[in-house]
């Protein structure tokens, strides 16, 4: 193991979280670890599409992921028709909340969440499904994002970029007409995905005494915690611009927190409930 790497490494997270975490005495991967801890989502792409084999490749690494008892309650597709690939490009371009980066994506995926072979086993079997609640959606919901999370870990170990788009649920009575998505399946959501044009950049993470506890949640010195994150990532990764200025108009200090009550200050998905039910969810 060499010291350097675990350098880089702790160097890193402490970058990150805004101080360097306590370091254990020995480690075994140091290297993919500093390759963890400077991960970055990528949205600008080098044009060239990927080998069709290595996309399929990482969707098996991607569904090696764990899943919740076996149920394997995920699908993923690969959008390779250039018709269809217009069609969601258009939904997820256009419009207040569109993200123009998504169209010079070379591929985009998009994982769905599957709860019907799970009911069509009921049917074949002869048992009745006696989990038609909430469980059935968060467990596949979870399913797909744990195997979202495998796939861009594999992508960005051999170098590839991906940004996953939640957007891709703006719409989803829409984008499940286009993909043929039967009752039960729904997008839960996209990966965009190709060779980055640039470097990732590492944006900074809340610090640990935040976000990690021990024993027992707690709140302390929270409102603090905040404000110091805000002012850190305001002096080193200002945003390049301010949200809904016409309504809350132009902040002095523009940071995270204020960031994050202005995006949610606007509805975002506020059908996603009524599409979830409709694809025959029971949320209760
Ligand atoms: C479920 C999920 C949905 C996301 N949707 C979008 C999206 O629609 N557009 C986008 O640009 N980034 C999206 N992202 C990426 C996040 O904005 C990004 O992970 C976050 O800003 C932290 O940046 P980093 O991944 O570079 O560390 C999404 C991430 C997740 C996990």
């Amino acid at each position: 193991m060499g010291n350097g790497m675990t350098d880089d490494l702790f160097a890193t997270l402490a970058e990150r979280f805004g101080k360097r975490p306590a370091q254990p005495r020995s480690m075994d991967n140091p290297e993919g670890w500093h390759a963890l801890a400077g991960r970055g989502s990528c949205r600008a792409f080098l044009p060239e599409p990927l080998e069709s084999a290595l996309i399929e490749t990482l969707c098996a690494l991607a569904l090696c992921a764990p899943t919740k008892s076996d149920l394997q309650q995920r699908d993923i597709i690969i959008v390779e028709d250039d018709a269809l690939r217009r069609r969601l490009d258009a939904l997820l371009t256009e419009g207040p909340l569109g993200q123009a980066w998504i169209a010079k994506a070379p591929h985009l995926l998009v994982f769905c969440a599957n709860n019907r072979r799970q009911r069509l086993l009921h049917d074949w079997r002869g048992k009745a499904f006696a989990n038609d609640h909430l469980d059935a959606f968060y467990n596949a919901a979870l399913d797909a994002g744990i195997a979202m999370a495998q796939f861009m870990v594999a992508a960005e170990a051999a170098g590839l970029g991906c940004c996953p788009i939640s957007a891709i649920r703006n719409e989803a009575d829409t984008v499940s007409a286009l993909l043929g998505l039967p009752q039960h399946v729904f997008p839960a959501v996209a990966l965009a995905l190709g060779r980055p044009a640039t470097p990732p950049k590492q944006s900074f993470r809340l610090p640990l005494s935040v976000t990690l506890h021990r024993d027992r949640y707690h709140e302390d010195g929270l409102p603090d915690s905040v404000t110091a994150y805000d002012e850190r990532r305001a002096a080193a990764q200002p945003y390049a611009g301010q949200r809904y200025t016409e309504d809350f108009g132009q902040a002095s200090r523009y940071g995270w927190s204020e960031d994050k009550a202005r995006q949610y200050a606007k509805p975002e998905r506020a059908e996603f409930g009524n599409f979830v039910r409709k694809a025959g969810f029971r949320l209760d």
